[in-house]
């Protein structure tokens, strides 16, 4: 039966769907004729979105300066329209995936501690490498384990068979869900993100962040694969914990190659500025949750 868990979720009439203004939202972005106005009234057709996106806008991980912004127009100018395409796809999926009452809080939380901290960890190396992926990298890294959420959804016991023996056989993730469920969440994130639509490079990431020499985003998945690894070392993981040496990690190969200065990074620097990271990780995650989200929650 396990062998069929890919088939099965392909199947499933019931998957999570994006709301259909992320999809517009995302379609636009690819048009070379997008204007601020187009983006805005396209965000205003779903209003709680829309609220939620302005609220994002003014927060601590976004707000530039004192001035608070109070319509998506003027969002738009300040953050600029990519980060505001970024911001409205993390919302979105964000809400698309949030909590089923089937799961296991404790797993559930993991769950979005190691993605947010992923996609702040890769801000931080983007930052210190120069890279300018205006904000994509945040989208990748906390997009980039998406399939474990489906997983655990749809093949609860299976995923928590393979999280456990990952936890007590300090194994990969990946390897344990290939023995429990017959397939890994590399390979059903990827299923996912081309059902939705989302561009490219993120399916990519999702596909590769383990192996990201195999990529086409090949620098994108590389940094999002050392965040990942960062996310684990700073105790923000879901699932396996096992410990590494970063200058060992293809990740760190793929960067090097690509002539960014991987070599010049403090890695202790960055570790002792990952201390703080469990608390932006919180910050952003009630930022994003509404109060009716959290009620569900402890539901
Ligand atoms: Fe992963
Ligand atoms: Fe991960």
């Amino acid at each position: 039966m396990k062998d069929h868990v890919l088939d099965r979720i392909r199947n499933i009439d019931d998957l999570p769907t994006l709301p259909s203004v992320a999809l517009e939202v995302l379609s636009l972005a690819h048009q070379s004729d997008v204007t601020i106005q187009s983006i805005a009234e396209s965000i205003h057709r779903d209003p709680p979105l829309a609220a939620k996106v302005l609220r994002m806008a003014n927060s601590v991980f976004y707000r530039r300066g004192d001035r608070k912004v109070d319509t998506l127009h003027h969002a738009i100018i300040f953050l600029g329209l990519a980060e505001i395409i970024n911001i409205t796809t993390s919302l979105s999926v964000f809400s698309a995936l949030k909590s089923r009452k089937t799961q296991e809080v404790s797993v559930r939380e993991s769950f979005w501690d190691h993605s947010v901290a992923t996609g702040l960890i890769a801000r931080h190396i983007d930052k210190k490498l120069g890279m300018r992926t205006m904000g994509r990298e945040f989208v990748a890294g906390l997009l980039h384990d998406i399939g474990k959420i489906i997983l655990d959804q749809y093949f609860h016991q299976e995923f928590m068979a393979a999280y456990n023996m990952s936890i007590e056989k300090d194994r990969p993730m990946y390897e344990t869900e290939m023995e429990m469920c017959g397939t890994n969440h590399m390979e059903v994130g990827y299923f996912i993100a081309q059902k939705w639509n989302l561009p490219p490079y993120l399916a990519d990431v999702v596909l590769w962040h383990h192996q990201p020499s195999q990529a086409s985003s090949r620098e994108m998945a590389a940094l999002i694969s050392m965040a990942n690894l960062l996310a684990k070392a700073a105790q923000l993981s879901c699932g396996d914990r096992m410990s590494f040496v970063l200058a060992d990690q293809e990740a760190w190969k793929v960067l090097k190659e690509r002539g960014l200065p991987v070599d010049e990074l403090d890695i202790e620097r960055i570790t002792f500025e990952m201390e703080s990271i469990g608390d932006q990780v919180k910050s952003y995650i009630s930022t994003v949750m509404e109060p009716s989200d959290k009620e569900q929650d402890n539901g």
